[in-house]
């Protein structure tokens, strides 16, 4: 027996704790069959993959608070879990945690049309809540090529940024309140979205980016942003990444609707081009690319092509027709789907100050051969954000040397290590280079305060 104030580490789940589980969310929605818990022990990647006594699957905020009180009671670890696309290794039970997927809490309230305002439940996928949004005219802020899996709890617990961040901002800027769940079951609620409301501690704040460490997500109260009836994209090609960079934060500056600045490189539209059989956008090669995107009430295409116009260092541009779009945006979303196919990658995304961002991009691939000259560097990102994301494929994914070298290497230009995935267990180690002893204390006094057991997600975040 521990003593009192002594955390007693969380344990795996013994059959006593299943029976019970059982009772509170009904036995179909308890699994414990290796086939059926599978798909919830190995990330999106296929580079952490774990095991579970069970996946827990409650249909409402009570069934989550029943179980997580047992979870807490038992001294039982938990992983909440969404769409499971989260790139960090943060929504796998690595450590033989229960699972507990909040995909059936997928309620979604009526659009209020006075304040541009929708609740949804932690289990809808982005994809349906851009869907309600449409359907009631409005739009949500936040894009990302995961739409189809990702939830609105895990893009609240992960901070998503996404490919409009440069226009609306991530999750946290969507946020207006929340309910949620603390470790012993305690259910918390602030959801009427007022736009002025400066009662105290903003803790729904607290859960954006807490990577299911600090409580469980069960709704969201969002703002919607206006649905732009005009569009314009185009794809402009540059010799290198440095002029790509100086176009991005030019065209930041300049074009008032821009929605998106995305960048890529010639190896990585080649590799997409490839792996996915899609026909390449123009006929000779260039060194790198920007993808930009404009929204309006009014046609931004003008303005667009006027930017482009005078955009120095440009080689080649398409100005996409509306029927093109799908294709143009495939380029740069399939990314991630086309360097996976190359085997389990080491994904490190970060964050660059805007006057560093283009001698990163130039020199990170020399810091990746150094360590592992047999590897292969991919970069492509938000570069409007001054976030890269750096893919490195060809090591083992045991082998940290290469992460070691990268994350140092950003940390020493001033930059963050994690730009939008979070930390996950994939960068715990070093944190520390972005964060101060005093800052994790900090962190720690949070987490103690809200989940004393330490039950949530305890091998995520914290080092
Ligand atoms: P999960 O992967 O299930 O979980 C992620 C983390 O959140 C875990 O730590 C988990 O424990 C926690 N969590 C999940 N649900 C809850 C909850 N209800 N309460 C508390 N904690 C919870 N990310 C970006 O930021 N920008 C992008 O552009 C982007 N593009 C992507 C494209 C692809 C193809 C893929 C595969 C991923 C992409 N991602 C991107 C990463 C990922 O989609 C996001 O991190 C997303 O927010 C994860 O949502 P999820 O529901 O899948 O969460
Ligand atoms: C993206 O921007 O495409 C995502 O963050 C996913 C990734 O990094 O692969
Ligand atoms: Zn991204």
């Amino acid at each position: 027996m521990a003593r009192p104030g002594t955390p007693t580490l969380p344990r795996p789940a013994g059959s006593d704790v299943l029976v019970r589980l059982r009772n509170i969310v009904g036995q179909a929605h308890v699994l414990t069959e290796a086939d059926a818990t599978a798909g919830y022990a190995r990330d999106w990647t296929g580079r952490f993959v774990g095991t579970t006594p069970a996946v827990v699957r409650p249909g409402t905020v009570g069934e989550v608070a029943a179980v997580l009180a047992l979870c807490n009671e038992a001294g039982v670890a938990v992983v909440p879990q969404g769409g499971n696309t989260g790139l960090v290794g943060g929504s796998v039970p690595l450590g033989g945690e229960v699972v507990l997927s909040l995909r059936r809490l997928d309620a979604l309230g009526e659009v209020d049309q006075v304040t541009g305002q929708v609740t949804a439940g932690a289990g809808v996928t982005l994809e349906a809540l851009q869907r309600h949004a449409a359907l009631a005219g409005a739009a949500f802020g936040v894009d990302l090529g995961a739409r189809a899996s990702a939830t609105v709890g895990g893009m609240v617990a992960t901070n998503a940024g996404g490919l409009h961040f440069v226009r609306h901002g991530g999750m946290r800027e969507q946020v207006l309140g929340l309910e949620a769940v603390l470790a012993d079951g305690t259910v918390i609620s602030h959801l009427g979205g007022l736009w002025k409301d400066n009662t105290g501690y903003d803790w729904s704040k607290w859960l954006c980016g807490s990577e299911g460490t600090l409580a469980v997500v069960t709704q969201v109260r969002l703002r919607l942003v206006p649905r732009y009836s005009h569009h314009a994209l185009a794809l402009l090609a540059f010799p290198g990444a440095r002029a790509a960079v100086a176009a991005g934060a030019a065209l930041r500056a300049t074009l008032a609707d821009l929605d998106a600045a995305e960048l890529f490189v010639e190896a990585g539209l080649d590799l997409v081009c490839r792996q996915l059989g899609l026909p390449r956008p123009f006929t000779e090669a260039h060194g790198a690319f920007l993808l930009v995107g404009a929204a309006g009430h009014e046609d931004p295409l003008p303005a667009l092509a006027a930017a482009v116009e005078s955009t120095e260092g440009l080689v080649d541009a398409a100005v996409a027709d509306p029927g093109r779009y799908e294709q143009l945006w495939a380029y740069r979303e399939r990314h991630t789907e086309a360097i996976n196919l190359l085997g389990a990658p080491h994904k490190l995304d970060v964050t660059l100050p805007g006057a560093g961002l283009a001698d990163f991009i130039e020199t990170v691939p020399g810091v990746v051969a150094q360590v592992a000259p047999q590897a292969q560097t991919w970069l492509f990102g938000h570069v409007a954000d001054g976030n890269i994301h750096v893919n490195i494929t060809g090591v083992a994914p045991e082998d940290d040397a290469v992460d070691d070298a990268v994350l140092r290497y950003v940390a020493a230009c001033g930059g963050s290590i994690s730009a939008e995935h979070g930390i996950g267990t994939a960068k715990k180690p070093w944190l520390h280079l972005n964060r101060s002893e005093a800052e994790v204390a900090l962190f720690r006094s949070v987490k103690s305060a809200l989940d004393p057991r330490g039950v949530l997600n305890p091998n995520v975040l914290l080092p």
